[in-house]
């Protein structure tokens, strides 16, 4: 062999030997990252570990605490707020009625004819607008104005079909979901804002005289009736249609439970005893906080930069408005720590609540082989192409952790209201517990619903779990609030 081609041969070698080097290199560094990914995935999903004993005392936390709540005022950080309806709807209301729901960045408003016992809800319309991010934050004349205009041209539209009769007020429930310390059935003031809006001069007001003041500067004809919360009017949808339901509960964008308490063991109740003996709580339950609860440190972050930090914390563990929000803090750390999305930390991906509830339950239930929903969610929502099947995964199995913490734990809850109200043991005489349940997180996220209701049978037990039953009751507030309107009419002697 002459010189040269030994020399080449030398130089050869030496540049297959860097090579090779350069590979194991890269994938000692991968393979260190995979192992760190790991670990860190399994870390989190040890802190939001909800064993079955962790849920129980969970739920017995949250019935000690509606004790606490209806003892006395401001007794708990669960409000347990008196919703003045101590008779749900029986089924004889009658006449047209209408219903405006807000809460949330939607709102919605109905015109529903009744038509008692025999008829039952007759006819239904709707018209639904979202709220212009702007207001959710302006001042409370601009959000009500907007509102009373919406109603202005619901009821401009249908007197082309319906005639209000004369000498008669249009009559309205209003579903307007916040916490509210109710005065009567139809007046309260807000005690607070949640999910998302901050306008801070409606805190203390009563919404109902703003609502009205708005009304009738846009030259709305209409009374306001009643004012519940959500839940209360899910209760009351519920209840009109099955005479078991005693309970609501609403998971969508914010979370909370109502339930039929005994008028005599609320002892911050000051008012006549009502005939029924019973009236309907709003729990408010988006603001309990139990030291078992598992909270992370995304959790902590996310809730100091809220809008309203220190509170809705079970809230913030299980609704909508934040599983995904959860999901884009894990998945930057993993950027930031184990360089996950490659070198960059990807721009989207710092920016907060960019990945929404419903995307992240779409990435949960891909169950294409190759988990192409989950590769275009990253694509479309955070610009992050190329992942591989490995990394898409590692994405699937934190939703799967957030969603199960989140359903467990709502479930708890659940248990803790059973509990209250001595519904968590059968009493074997085929008595049935039914909850009503309403909101998008519950409709559309399957696999959340799924662990939320497996769990609470487990909690329950073999001979528990047959008594309650789950009813998922589609705008059964926007139906509650108009039943509720029936029965607060002016007009009650006319109409029976
Ligand atoms: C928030 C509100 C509460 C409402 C719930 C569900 O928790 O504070 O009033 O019922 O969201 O919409």
């Amino acid at each position: 062999m002459g010189k040269v081609a030994v020399g080449v041969a030398v130089i050869g070698t030496a540049a297959v030997v860097a090579t090779a080097a350069l590979l194991v290199r890269q994938r000692m560094r991968s393979s260190g990252r995979w192992a760190r990914t790991r670990a860190l995935v399994k870390e989190f999903e040890e802190k939001c570990g909800t064993p079955e004993a962790k849920l129980k005392q969970i739920a017995d936390a949250m019935t000690v605490e509606m004790h606490a709540g209806l003892a006395s005022e401001g007794g708990s950080k669960l409000k347990m707020l008196i919703s003045f309806v101590d008779n749900l709807p029986t089924g004889d209301e009658e006449g047209v009625f209408y219903a405006l729901d807000l809460g949330g960045s939607n709102f919605r408003v109905l015109r529903v004819e009744l038509g008692g016992r025999k008829r039952g809800v007759v006819h239904q319309e709707f018209a639904e607008a979202s709220i212009p991010p702007a207001l959710m934050s302006a001042s409370s004349d601009a959000l009500f104005d907007y509102i009373a205009e919406k109603l202005a041209e619901f009821v401009a539209d249908e007197e082309r079909i319906y005639e209000q009769p004369s000498g008669k007020e249009r009559e309205l429930g209003f579903t307007f979901s916040f916490p509210v310390m109710q005065n009567s059935i139809n007046s309260g003031t807000l005690i607070r804002w949640t999910k998302g809006f901050s306008i801070d001069d409606a805190v203390g007001q009563d919404v109902v005289a703003e609502l009205t003041k708005a009304l009738k500067r846009k030259g709305v004809d209409m009374r306001v009736a009643a004012l519940i919360n959500d839940t209360i009017g899910t209760l009351a949808g519920g209840r009109h249609s099955d005479p078991d339901v005693t309970m609501a509960v609403i998971l969508g964008t914010g979370s909370n439970a109502a339930y039929v308490e005994r008028a005599q063991a609320i002892p911050k109740w000051h008012g006549p005893l009502p005939k029924s003996g019973e009236m309907a709580i709003n729990m408010e339950w988006g603001n309990f906080r139990s030291s078992h609860l598992p909270l992370t440190e995304y959790d902590y972050a996310m809730d100091t930069e809220s809008l309203n930090p220190g509170e809705q914390i079970f809230e913030k563990l299980i609704s909508g408005m934040y599983l995904g929000e959860i999901l884009r803090r894990v998945l930057l750390s993993l950027a930031e720590e184990v360089w996950f999305f490659g070198d960059e930390i990807p721009a989207k991906l710092k920016i907060p609540y960019i990945l929404r509830t419903p995307e992240m339950s779409a990435m949960h239930q891909d169950i294409s082989s190759d988990l192409k929903v989950v590769d275009e969610k990253l694509k479309s929502i955070l610009e992050i192409s190329h992942t591989s099947l490995k990394k898409r995964r590692v994405v699937i199995e934190l939703c799967n952790i957030i969603a199960t913490r989140g359903a467990r734990l709502a479930a708890a809850g659940i248990l803790g209201v059973l509990k209250k109200t001595g519904k968590d043991t059968g009493k074997g005489n085929g008595e049935k517990t039914m909850i009503a349940m309403d909101g998008g997180l519950y409709e559309h996220y399957t696999e959340y619903r799924k662990c939320l209701e497996n769990t609470v049978f487990e909690l329950l037990g073999d001979t528990t779990k047959s008594s309650v039953v789950f009813e998922h009751f589609n705008d059964g507030s926007g139906i509650g609030a108009a039943l509720l309107a029936a029965s607060h009419s002016l007009y009650l002697e006319e109409t029976s």
